[in-house]
């Protein structure tokens, strides 16, 4: 691990000075156990800890723990020197995942015979640097509550300036347990029983049961195909506002489909939202997983005329796997705004799990990167793969993904029935895979396929469907 990743100057600080480990922890008041677990990025220390630790070698705390993108570490040390292997089949059955364990009762696909597609998340290990930071919990071995975030914020800072070019306020971050539940809370926060939430459609399902189940009204605006990929048709949803719209929920990039919304198209739907006087929540939780050639502009980048009408919602779970530790941020930049939702947590008696703060301050980092742009190109290959294999059964066609690892294929060229379809790629192929209808209106003809998976399963998932769909070829 490198001298220079953020949270671990510490070590070439120290030597600078020429303190030993043991010096170094007896001037903090620390053992030299934890100084060396600091320098090796298993452990966060406290502010307190990390004051100290400043104070002791004569430096600013964010000299030590520094917010600036840093080069990456070297390949010998980019995943604590294990190799990155996403070719590995790692068997999740019967490790109360949704993905696998839930796939008989919900599809009728056996996990002994069948593949899992649906669920939006990956059948690999996260980064080396993730699994030693839970396992330093683990091996402290007490689960309390979680008690200094700075660490974690800054780490959030760090990543999305390195990463994509945008630095949020520390103070500004708020977290949740995860987007979904971050979607519930601003629902709470500025709607009212009966008001109307656009959505973009077809959209992450969640969004539309969600808002149902605050008992709000969901206002479809179809996403309409220009050239073979989704766009917003703002002329049409204009004239679909009645004025009791209160919000819209964005999702950037778009699941499903893939789309990288360019900056223009982003303005033009800011403005549309000033115009009709809604709140913009712009869900970037897939904002790491784009293509190559692609760039992902944070709304607060593209359109900074709204940061008076804009909550930002981003995670790692998608990026780096976490989804099951249940941590989300909500990023508010205006200070009404801010106030209103801190009352909403405050009134909900919501604190984040632990263990997704631990997961994603030790994600969030130069290791995290390297793992990041390693598994772009991974699953580049895998769309490739599953691509080339799909267009070849005449009549599919996946859409091409500009981001994200959610395969979008579209049936209605086969001219069969819903049923006829999905029967074949459930019953015949063996494969579970999410309705298109559950996205909303325009979903109909599709299924979703998830391609977060090693290369073998791709190649097999390709085989079975184009068994099931032999007679067409
Ligand atoms: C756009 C979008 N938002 C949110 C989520 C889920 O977020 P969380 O697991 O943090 O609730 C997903 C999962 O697929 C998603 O695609």
């Amino acid at each position: 691990m490198g001298d220079d990743a953020p949270f671990n100057r510490l070590r070439a600080l120290r030597a600078a000075r020429g303190l030993t480990q043991a010096d170094l922890a007896s001037a903090v008041g620390v053992s030299r156990k934890t100084i060396n677990t600091v320098e090796n990025r298993v452990f966060i220390p406290s502010t307190l800890v990390a004051l100290k630790l400043a104070r002791a070698l004569g430096c600013r705390v964010n000299e030590v723990f520094t917010l600036d993108p840093v080069d990456p570490p070297p390949d010998s040390a980019a995943n604590g020197g294990k190799p990155m292997n996403f070719d590995q089949i790692i068997d999740r059955r019967g490790t109360h995942c949704s993905k696998w364990d839930m796939m008989a009762p919900i599809y009728g696909v056996s996990p002994d015979t069948g593949l899992a597609m649906w669920v939006a998340d990956m059948d690999f290990h996260p980064p080396q640097a993730v699994q030693n930071a839970l396992q330093a919990v683990l091996d402290h071995g007490v689960y309390g509550y979680f008690g200094d975030d700075a660490a974690y914020r800054a780490a959030i800072c760090w990543w999305m300036q390195a990463r994509h070019g945008w630095q949020p306020d520390p103070d500004h971050i708020f977290t949740t347990h995860g987007l979904v539940n971050a979607v519930g809370l601003c629902l709470q926060t500025w709607t009212a029983p009966g008001d109307g939430v656009v959505l973009f459609t077809p959209v992450y399902h969640a969004f539309a049961r969600t808002i149902r189940a605050a008992g709000r009204r969901v206002v479809e605006c179809p996403l309409v195909q220009q050239g073979g990929r989704y766009e917003m048709d703002l002329a049409a949803a204009e004239a679909q506002m009645t004025g009791a719209e209160r919000m819209v929920i964005l999702c950037s990039p778009h699941n499903p489909g893939g789309r990288v919304w360019s900056a223009q198209e982003l303005r033009d739907l800011a403005a549309f939202c000033t115009r009709h006087d809604m709140l913009l929540i712009s869900d970037e939780i897939h904002h790491d997983l784009t293509m190559p050639g692609q760039t992902h502009i944070p709304m607060p980048l593209a359109a900074p005329e709204i940061a008076d009408r804009l909550v930002m919602l981003t995670a790692a779970s998608k990026t780096f796997n976490l989804a099951g530790t249940h941590c989300g941020n909500v990023i508010i930049a205006d200070a009404g705004l801010r106030a209103q939702f801190a009352a909403t947590l405050g009134a909900m008696g919501i604190s984040p799990n632990s263990f997704g703060l631990h997961a994603v301050t030790a994600a969030y980092s130069p290791e995290g990167a390297v793992w990041v742009d390693a598994l772009q190109t991974y699953l580049d290959e895998n769309r490739r793969v599953f691509d080339a294999g799909i267009h070849a059964i005449p009549g599919l066609r996946s859409m091409e993904l500009e981001s994200t690892y959610l395969a979008w294929v579209d049936f209605a060229g086969t001219g069969m029935t819903r049923e006829e379809f999905t029967a074949r790629v459930e019953q015949g192929a063996q494969i579970a895979a999410n309705h298109g209808t559950t996205f909303g209106a325009g979903g109909e003809s599709f299924l979703r396929f998830n391609l977060g998976a090693p290369r073998a399963v791709i190649e097999d998932a390709v085989a079975r469907l184009q068994r099931a769909f032999e007679d067409l070829q």
